[in-house]
């Protein structure tokens, strides 16, 4: 099954960290949408060796990046090796808390296990978590809670396609710093509308969501850019601004018209404004379909 394939991002609707984990990471509670801004992976089986280049925007391309582990994991597990090779159109901000990393390998993974169909569900799961605490809800797509390291997924129904603005200041922020920092821990339940969401009943949208982001104090005080950022958007009518993940990216939502030129004109220089909406389930298993079939 060769072709190019779409890797779609995610923002983190919700966010909560309730604890700290005897394995040294942390113990959350959030609710994952997957969105349409995305990267494109090829791939084509060939040959006898595992190869990935970056074809546009940036990532590594030595054997730490996630999409080539992913390809060498899926062999490793499931022999015999087949040669691969994988290219990428990076469009999903690096370092956003977007997921484009870990969205590649799970697309690496699914589509290698259409091809192949060697892996059971739950033997895909367990590669995926081996991979990154993100790459399982990639398996999974559309709207689900995360428990766990957030590698504990639970599909939920979809919420109706929303429009969501994606923005991602010029600065970098280390995941594990940002854990790091967190002092204060809150193991309150979650919000009820997505209590009520995980019973079977429905949100208006995703802006309707009254989620928030335990990370975003931490994050938002510790790199004044990002509050600026944060603030702007409010300033330009935002009806809601979240941090996605621990940043850098943030996402709003606005009840009127607005433009990626306007908002690049009201925030610091360097910032990537992409305007994107939310994605259902089956439209982010795309992903496992060629666009060229
Ligand atoms: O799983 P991933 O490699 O993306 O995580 C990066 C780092 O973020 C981890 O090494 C850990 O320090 C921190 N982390 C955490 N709790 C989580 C997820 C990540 O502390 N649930």
């Amino acid at each position: 099954m060769n072709g190019e394939f779409r890797s779609y991002a995610k923002i983190n609707l919700h966010l909560q960290v309730i604890g700290r984990r005897a394995d040294g990471y942390h113990e959350l509670r959030t609710l994952f949408q997957s969105i349409a801004l995305h990267d494109l992976v090829r791939i084509e089986v060939t040959g006898s060796e595992l190869s990935l280049r970056v074809v546009e925007g940036r990532a590594p391309s030595g054997p730490e990046n996630l999409a080539l582990r992913a390809a060498r994991l899926y062999f490793e597990r499931w022999p015999p090796a087949a040669g691969v090779r994988i290219e990428l159109r990076k469009r999903v901000p690096a370092g956003g808390g977007l997921g484009g990393g870990s969205s590649n390998a799970a697309t690496v993974l699914r589509v290698l296990d259409t091809r192949f169909r060697r892996a059971s569900p739950a033997g895909l799961w367990a590669a995926a978590r081996t991979l990154g605490a993100d790459v399982p809800f990639f398996l999974v797509g559309g709207t689900a809670l995360g428990f766990g390291r957030g590698d504990e997924v639970i599909p939920l129904p979809d919420i109706p396609e929303t429009e969501v603005w994606v923005v991602t200041p010029p600065v970098s922020v280390s995941t594990a710093e940002a854990f790091a920092r967190l002092r204060d821990l809150t193991p309150n339940p979650l919000p009820s509308s997505i209590i009520e969401l995980a019973q079977g009943g429905s949100v208006k949208n995703a802006a309707a969501v009254r989620g928030h982001n335990d990370m975003e104090a931490v994050v938002l005080g510790w790199v004044p850019l990002l509050g600026e950022v944060y603030e702007s958007l409010f300033d330009a009518g935002a009806s809601a601004v979240r941090l996605s993940g621990t940043g850098a990216s943030l996402f709003a939502f606005f009840d009127h018209t607005t433009s990626v030129r306007d908002l690049e004109a009201r925030l610091p220089d360097g910032t990537i404004v992409a305007r994107s909406r939310t994605l259902g389930r089956v439209e982010s298993a795309s992903c496992g379909r060629s666009l060229e079939d």
